[in-house]
């Protein structure tokens, strides 16, 4: 059965031992008594971990190993637009201009990604094949090995301090909560730029809007937001060296999603261990 509402919803829960959703209203999991499994269409739960409602004997997944190609091809598509300044040579064509301007190029450059799941691991092996210096940040070692220089949440002034690229994919948990705040910003060289696909709150806003301003870094590419739609009086809509996209980095497709779920689906009919599940504890 499905549901579009919070009312369809409402009524069909009695019933529900397995819930597919995305954004579900946690409220309503205090009407499903025959709930066991809830799998989110998204890699993001924390939400769905952060319910009090939500009975700690339910299992919780969330999708994996789907959103990697495409999140890794937006973070080098808005970096190659401006390394190769596409923009300015856009802006030229529209006025017939032939113009002299300088371009650099990703290869050579450093790249940092903290966060080393299926997507940071895709965005590494990507930023290796256009030749760039890969460092990586993580809770555990298991992937230290796929980059040039591997870091622990213990030493993130040192991980970001030479970095031309910071790219964040973490999860949103209790450890990494405003985790990139102005101590951060600072310690990144002045010429970098950092580029959020994991979740809004894992940077201080207030603490970017003012190292943007005070030229701490040099510009941000944002697909995430604390507050999301990002209202209309947010300043960072127009701070310059700001990218704002509407969380479409890694879209969750009916094809992907259903295809991850029709496996796990099945997997939970045979009872196998479950992909995905995520963990209280570790908050993702
Ligand atoms: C989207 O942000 C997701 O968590 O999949």
């Amino acid at each position: 059965m499905t549901a579009d509402s919070y009312e369809s919803a409402e009524k069909v829960m009695d019933q529900v031992e397995v819930l597919l959703c995305w954004r579900f209203p946690a409220t309503l999991f205090t009407a499903a008594p025959r709930l066991r499994w809830v799998q989110s269409m998204g890699a993001g739960v924390e939400d769905i971990l952060a319910a009090p409602e939500l009975p700690r004997d339910i299992t919780i997944t969330r999708v994996v190993d789907q959103f990697g190609g495409p999140i890794a091809e937006y973070v080098f598509a808005e970096l190659l637009a401006r390394v190769r300044r596409l923009e300015a040579l856009r802006e030229a064509q529209r006025r017939r201009g032939w113009i002299d301007i300088e371009s650099e190029t990703l290869g050579g450059k450093t790249i940092g990604v903290a966060g080393l799941g299926s997507i940071g691991k895709e965005i590494v092996r990507k930023a290796q094949a256009f030749d760039m210096k890969v460092h990586g940040l993580s809770r555990t070692l298991e992937a230290a090995s796929l980059v040039d220089q591997h870091f622990t949440p213990g030493s993130w002034p040192a991980f970001v301090s030479g970095l031309d690229f910071l790219v964040l994919t973490l999860p949103l948990t209790r450890e990494t909560e405003g985790v990139v705040d102005l101590d951060i910003l600072k310690a990144m060289p002045r010429q970098a730029l950092l580029v959020n696909v994991g979740r809004g709150r894992l940077v201080v806003e207030p603490d970017l809007i003012l190292a943007l301003t005070t030229g701490e870094i040099a510009g941000a590419i944002l697909d995430v937001f604390s507050e999301e739609p990002l209202p209309p009086d947010n300043s960072l809509w127009q701070l310059p060296g700001v990218t704002v996209t509407p969380h479409i980095s890694g879209p969750s497709t009916v094809e992907g999603v259903g295809a991850f779920f029709l496996r796990n689906l099945e997997r939970y009919l045979r009872g196998h261990g479950l992909m995905g599940i995520a963990d209280r504890h570790r908050g993702y």
